[in-house]
């Protein structure tokens, strides 16, 4: 292999609902500011949706928006690969080898699942139950160093490399075994109504999307729980103050900050001042990305030339792990 080859970074979000704060902070802002550094991969990941039922329209529509918001966010098409996954047969190919190389003890284990199935009793499809053996194939086929996710997203990723090293111990070194890259601040943002869950588009009154009108955001702000007592102080105490140490997390992201020196610039000010000040910043950090998804959105044929020399860009890495895979298990070459 190239010894001056960068390494390679890759990660996926589910175009299920729109993209918010925590996928922002949590994920997308991370890609960004390692453009350059590395060979970037980044998906939206449409298989995966399908294990929870979804209105086609909505889903065709939210995939392409979130393509643009990739863009708007600062994901240049010149310098990572934008893909959808379903136009790269490969990652379904993968899936299914790779189920049969985890074990049943180990997706009852995730706790996506768990919460998943509890959400959705009436649907616990086979796709929920193997959901992790999908994402081990995004993952695997393009022989990344680095996965950047949020903290929830840990677990599938710690299951990819038990999985990568189960079948490089049967079949030799096939997969490179790629190591999470979790930022600290703003790997867990929590929902502003309840500071104890984490931040997710199923509970939209704690959510903030990418796309929300100002207005709304600042709203959602200004209500956000802080805490019960009535000290009115802004003060870093994760246990005792979670909504607090949630909304000084969310800023310290923004503003690079460090907790003392919010506490600092809040004191004496309470809440009624900190967290509309929270909102502005979120407001502010997010008006340069609305104007440019609107006008990314507005151009039908780049979106198009994007996601097209995405997956064909993708699909040749891919179809190169796969064949690679197929031969070492015993697979009759075409
Ligand atoms: P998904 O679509 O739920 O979330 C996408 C990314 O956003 C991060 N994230 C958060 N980070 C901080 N605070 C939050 N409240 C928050 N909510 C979400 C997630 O950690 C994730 O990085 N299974 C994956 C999608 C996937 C994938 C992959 C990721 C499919 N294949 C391959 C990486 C590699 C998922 O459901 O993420």
């Amino acid at each position: 292999m190239n010894e001056n080859a960068k390494k390679v970074m890759l990660s996926g979000i589910q175009p299920s609902g729109d993209l918010h704060l925590g996928n922002y902070l949590g994920a997308i802002r991370n890609w960004v500011a390692r453009t350059d550094e590395f060979d970037n991969y980044y998906f939206m990941a449409d298989m995966h949706t399908i294990t929870v039922r979804q209105t086609p329209a909505d889903l065709r529509r939210r995939t392409l928006e979130q393509l643009a918001q990739y863009i708007a966010c600062g994901l240049d098409p010149e310098k990572n690969t934008l893909f959808i996954q379903s136009h790269v047969p490969e990652h379904a190919q993968l899936g299914w080898v790779l189920n049969c190389y985890t074990m049943f003890g180990e997706l009852s284990r995730m706790t996506q699942f768990k919460d998943k199935s509890s959400k959705h009793s009436e649907n616990i499809n086979g796709g929920l139950f193997t959901y992790p053996a999908l994402m081990a194939a995004d993952i695997l086929l393009y022989q990344p160093d680095y996965v950047p996710v949020g903290e929830d997203q840990k677990q599938h990723c710690e299951l990819t490399r038990d999985v990568a090293i189960r079948f490089n111990n049967i079949y030799g070194d096939v997969f490179k075994v790629p190591e999470p890259f979790i930022q600290k601040v703003g790997a867990r943002i929590m929902s502003l109504g309840n500071p104890s869950s984490k931040m997710s588009k199923s509970d939209p009154a704690g959510c903030v999307f990418l796309l929300e009108k100002p207005e709304d955001i600042l709203r959602k702000f200004k209500k956000a729980v802080t805490d019960s007592d009535t000290e009115n102080c802004v003060r870093y105490a994760p246990e005792e103050k979670p909504g607090v140490a949630n909304l000084m997390g969310i800023y310290a992201a923004i503003t690079g900050k460090s907790y003392a020196e919010i506490e600092t610039e809040f004191a004496g000010k309470g809440y009624g001042v900190f967290k509309p000040t929270v909102g502005e910043a979120v407001v502010e950090m997010l008006r340069p990305i609305q104007e440019e998804t609107r006008r990314i959105l507005a151009d039908k044929a780049y979106l198009e030339s994007v996601y097209r020399a995405g997956a064909e860009k993708a699909s040749y890495i891919a179809s190169k792990t796969l064949r690679k895979v197929y031969k070492k298990i015993g697979f009759v070459a075409r």
